[in-house]
């Protein structure tokens, strides 16, 4: 079974990093096909805690040839710097390669990214920051730069001029900013060319080849299905495609080569950043998962809101990715709650919702119709069997993959590599 896609099944933060890692011996290539470094994936090895966000997590596992595909937008100095980084700590970062198609993220689309947030006031989308939507605007409006365009330097002034044309205005006359020059743009960018050449390479052929050759290769999303540009909650979301067809286009895969999607799901919910969250919790059980969940983001270190599993939710995602099996995290989390409560359907404005509304106004307004579990105290977080976890967990657990519309293969029980409950094998 050699094409795998790994994504997340909410807004963000499921635990793909872990759940990415867990394959990671068995992968011989993982792939980021989305996103940039707004993505923040942590990964726990002993005692050693990994931070990623440019850079596919399976970039831990010895021996695995990481690839940034062609749908990926890449902030060059933030490449250098986590490849230095790991590199520190001794891990080999040698076999990465970097498709000469994906978008390059530069100062002005940083820079335009925060003003524009500035200027959205209250209607903000609360971004990451990082410049990734105006990249991905660029794109779409063939205005964008590339890695390849780094080798050409003719090429390369003409695109940043035809770029900074329309931007300047922007920001000098909109923005009240300064106004940005071809040439430190040009330089910059440069400055990059000798040391990135090695690791660009036709990441689409590389792929093919791998796969020809009956590899494994591992498709790992940034973001998740409720923040894609297309399915999620628009306009809160990100600007890519971060559910699993966008690993056929991000990477240029035929879609017929994938075989199994995994999605990554907390047995609650989490979001960063604006937008329509209808299990969100304002009391001190929210308070409690955030405390108990450590949620804070691993990009911007904003406080993550917090709130029940929300199925409806799971299943549109097992719906819109094609999802062959689930990997939950973080149950343990919940140990401690006397119930739990999950979210079954939805009543908006008296009338009950038993999927994800496709207007986006009866989703503001959609209030959560709760089914209550029975919770646990025991520790579980040292369980490694089904069998083993408590009768009230394994039940939450049977309930929630009734209502999911995936099988559960897996359950996180800690943040740690070794920490999880494997009921299916996911490669199988
Ligand atoms: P990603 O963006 O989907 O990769 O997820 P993040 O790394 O941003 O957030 C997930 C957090 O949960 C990380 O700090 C992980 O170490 C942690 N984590 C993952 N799985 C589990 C689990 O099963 N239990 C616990 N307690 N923590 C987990
Ligand atoms: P991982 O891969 C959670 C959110 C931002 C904001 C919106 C748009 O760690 O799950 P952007 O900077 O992408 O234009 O911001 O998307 N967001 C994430 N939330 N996890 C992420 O990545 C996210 N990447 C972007 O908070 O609401
Ligand atoms: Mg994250």
């Amino acid at each position: 079974m050699p094409a795998i896609v790994i994504i997340g099944a909410q807004w963000g933060d499921e635990g793909k990093g872990k759940a990415t890692d867990l394959l990671g011996s068995r992968i011989d290539y993982v792939v980021k096909f989305n996103g940039g470094n707004n993505a923040g994936h942590t990964v726990v090895v002993g005692n050693e805690k990994y931070a990623l966000h440019l850079l596919p997590s399976g970039i831990l596992t010895e021996g695995v040839t990481p690839v940034i595909a062609n749908g990926v937008v890449v902030d060059i100095e933030v490449l250098f710097e986590e490849l230095d980084a790991l590199t520190a700590r001794g891990v080999d970062v040698s076999r990465l390669k970097v498709s000469s198609n994906a978008h390059v993220i530069t100062q002005y689309h940083r820079t335009l990214d925060k003003v524009t947030e500035r200027f959205l006031g209250k209607r903000q989308i609360g971004t990451t920051g990082r410049g990734i939507g105006p990249t991905y605007a660029d794109k779409i409006n063939r205005v964008g730069i590339r890695i390849q365009d780094l080798f050409d330097e003719n090429i390369l002034r003409q695109k940043v001029e035809a770029a900074l044309d329309q931007k300047n205005h922007l920001l000098v006359k909109i923005y009240n900013r300064r106004a940005i020059t071809v040439d430190e743009i040009v330089a910059d960018l440069l400055s990059y060319a000798d040391r990135l050449r090695p690791m660009v390479a036709d990441t689409s052929l590389l792929l093919h080849e791998a796969l020809e050759a009956g590899k494994h290769v591992l498709f790992e999303g940034g973001q998740a299905t409720m923040l894609d540009v297309d399915h999620g909650t628009y306009p809160f979301v990100t600007s890519s495609n971060s559910t699993a067809g966008g690993a056929a286009t991000g990477s240029g895969i035929g879609p017929n080569r994938i075989e199994r999607v995994i999605a990554v799901v907390k047995a609650y919910t989490t979001r960063v950043g604006a937008g329509p969250f209808p299990t969100e919790l304002f009391d001190e059980s929210g308070e409690w998962l955030r405390a108990r969940g450590f949620e804070f983001g691993t990009t911007t270190g904003r406080p993550r809101r917090t709130g029940w599993y929300d199925a409806p939710i799971a299943r549109y995602s097992s719906r819109i990715n094609g999802v062959t099996d689930f990997v939950l995290t973080k149950l343990d989390t919940l140990t401690g709650l006397e119930t739990i409560p999950v979210c079954v359907a939805y009543d908006v404005d008296g009338v009950r919702h038993d999927e994800v509304p496709a207007s986006q106004s009866d989703f503001h307004h959609a209030v959560p119709i709760y089914q209550n579990f029975p919770g646990w105290s025991e520790d579980i977080s040292g369980v490694r069997r089904f069998e083993d976890l408590p009768k009230n967990a394994q039940d939450y657990v049977t309930a929630l993959e009734a209502m999911s519309g995936s099988r559960i293969s897996a359950i996180g029980v800690g943040p740690g590599r070794e920490a999880i409950v494997v009921r299916h094998d996911l490669l199988d």
